[in-house]
């Protein structure tokens, strides 16, 4: 059997279920940030309002799984980094919006290796939001 190797074209993209899968995911993400305590400090960062924070986040992954690039047609340019500096984000703030994604991530029916491919790759820009807060936190 062929894996489908990620991170390739689209194959990250289709995988996840093209915009409406990646739509189906975000939602799942939010809805559990709103509903469980464990995540309770960086869901109070969003606005009360959630609404343009979810489509904020699917159009962006859109474009960072290889879809079409929604979030620019609608919203312009962004920097990940640049767009969370203003925010004091640690390791354990890192941690619990990583956690919020995977649990999203186990109530899709994504395959298991798809589930970590997807969760190391997101690490990686989580780490650099995490750095660039705290780089900001540390210049008066
Ligand atoms: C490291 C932990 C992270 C935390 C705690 C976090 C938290 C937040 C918060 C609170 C907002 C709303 C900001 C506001 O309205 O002022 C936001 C926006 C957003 N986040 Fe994150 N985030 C994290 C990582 C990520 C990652 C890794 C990605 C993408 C791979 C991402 C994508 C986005 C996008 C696209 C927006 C909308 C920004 C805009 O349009 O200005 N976030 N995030």
């Amino acid at each position: 059997m062929n894996l489908p190797l990620y991170g390739t074209n689209d194959a990250t993209f289709a995988a996840a279920g093209g915009a409406t899968g990646i739509r189906r995911l975000v939602d799942a993400f939010y809805d559990i940030m709103a509903t469980d305590a464990e995540y309770e400090k960086i869901l109070k960062w969003h606005p009360t309002d959630l609404e343009e924070s979810r489509d904020r986040l699917a159009r962006f992954l859109c474009g960072w799984m290889g879809g079409p690039n929604e979030y620019e047609e609608k919203y312009g340019t962004i920097s990940i980094p640049g767009a969370h500096s203003h925010l004091a984000v640690t390791e354990r703030e890192r941690d619990m919006w990583l956690g919020c994604m995977r649990q999203a991530m186990d109530a899709q029916s994504y395959p298991e290796d798809f589930k970590e491919y997807l969760m190391k790759q997101l690490a990686i820009p989580a780490e650099r939001v995490r750095q660039v807060c705290e780089i900001n936190s540390k210049t008066p």
